[in-house]
């Protein structure tokens, strides 16, 4: 989302954007979305042996960094498997991060362990050389994304349960292949064009650029908000997405969570889920840095052609508690 990594450097949503990951363009809807090319469907099948065969292939709405799809497979004893093959086909984000598809193995690895719902790895092609793209494939999940909750209390408590277990999951002994933490740079100092309040885009630049607040480290999911969180019934069934897990602070998962929740259900929604999480971990102080490195991570010229007043009204208040 908007606190972006090379993988997921992309422009702040519009104010009134399209539920999260229907908003791709007409180009994009074509390198995301058509069915796989067949090397990447011969890989995913040959997981499940040489004599298996692919029954359907299905484009996952909410893929915008990567290719997501879900597979049938029928595997030689006629049983079928319901998979999800990612493929890292963004070339200029690979460019980068050519890692991407290896980060998010290794992640899935650690959390086979754990009792938290991700998915299971089934395959990886860290480099392409059989899929065609950086791919890992996984197990499906039950459930689906919900963004339009009819009770909001129990839907952030799901939201605020899953993340506890998350930074709970691994042991930080456990974490010397995961990524450290860091806010992603800022690769431009000024407030975007379309700025109502210079001054509190200068604020938070000022702020961005400090140094953080103390905070221990922990695993953390490091993209965690309801469009990565998988339901049914209300209930939560799985968390996916984990190309970004990291070791850090939590607090970085809580603001990245609340800038998604502002942006999608709006600030009340995400003061609510601040405070159900503090409730729950027994915690007092949350210090507004991680709102505005949430925000304001990878703030570059590309913002001056999306006007977000949800992200500036977002980042006022932030500053307002200095
Ligand atoms: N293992 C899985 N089980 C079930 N559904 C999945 C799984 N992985 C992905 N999905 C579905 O595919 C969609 C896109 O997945 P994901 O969020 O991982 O893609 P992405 O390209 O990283 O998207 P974004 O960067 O926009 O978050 C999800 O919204 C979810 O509906
Ligand atoms: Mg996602």
């Amino acid at each position: 989302m908007i606190d972006c990594p090379a993988s997921e450097r992309r422009q702040p949503a519009p104010a009134y954007a399209a539920p999260h990951g229907f908003e791709v363009s007409a180009e994009e809807h074509a390198l995301l979305r058509a069915t796989p090319p067949a090397p990447a469907l011969e890989w995913a099948t040959a997981a499940f042996g040489s004599r298996a065969r692919i029954e359907s292939t299905r484009a996952m709405l909410g893929g915008t960094s990567s290719a997501v799809h879900e597979l049938l497979v029928r595997d030689q004893s006629a049983k079928l498997h319901r998979v999800v093959l990612r493929r890292h086909v963004r070339t200029e984000w690979l460019a980068q991060e050519p890692d991407l598809a290896e980060r998010e193995a290794r992640t899935l690895e650690l959390l086979q362990t754990t009792a938290l719902p991700a998915p299971r790895l089934l395959a990886i092609d860290p480099d392409g050389s059989a899929a065609g793209a950086p791919a890992v494939l996984m197990t499906r999940l039950p459930g689906e994304i919900e963004w339009n909750p009819t009770d909001v209390t129990a839907y952030l408590d799901g939201l605020v349960e899953l993340l506890v277990s998350v930074h709970a999951a691994i042991p930080c002994a456990d974490t010397t292949t995961i990524p450290r933490y860091t806010p992603y740079a800022l690769e431009m100092l000024r407030p975007p064009v379309w700025a109502n309040d210079a001054r509190v885009w200068l604020r938070a630049i000022d702020m961005h650029l400090g140094p953080a607040p103390a905070h221990s480290r922990v695993f953390i999911h490091r993209d965690f908000h309801p469009g990565n969180v998988l339901r049914h019934n209300g209930r939560v069934t799985g968390i996916i997405d984990w190309v970004n897990a990291s070791v850090g602070a939590r607090e970085a998962d809580v603001g990245h969570c609340r800038l998604n929740l502002a942006q999608r259900c709006g600030m009340t929604v995400a003061d609510t889920f601040l405070r159900q999480y503090q409730e729950r971990t027994g915690t007092t102080a949350y210090h507004p840095y991680w709102d505005v490195v949430a925000a304001l991570g990878g703030l570059d010229e590309t913002w001056d052609a999306n006007p977000n007043p949800i992200v500036e009204r977002f980042l006022a208040v932030a500053v307002s508690q200095l």
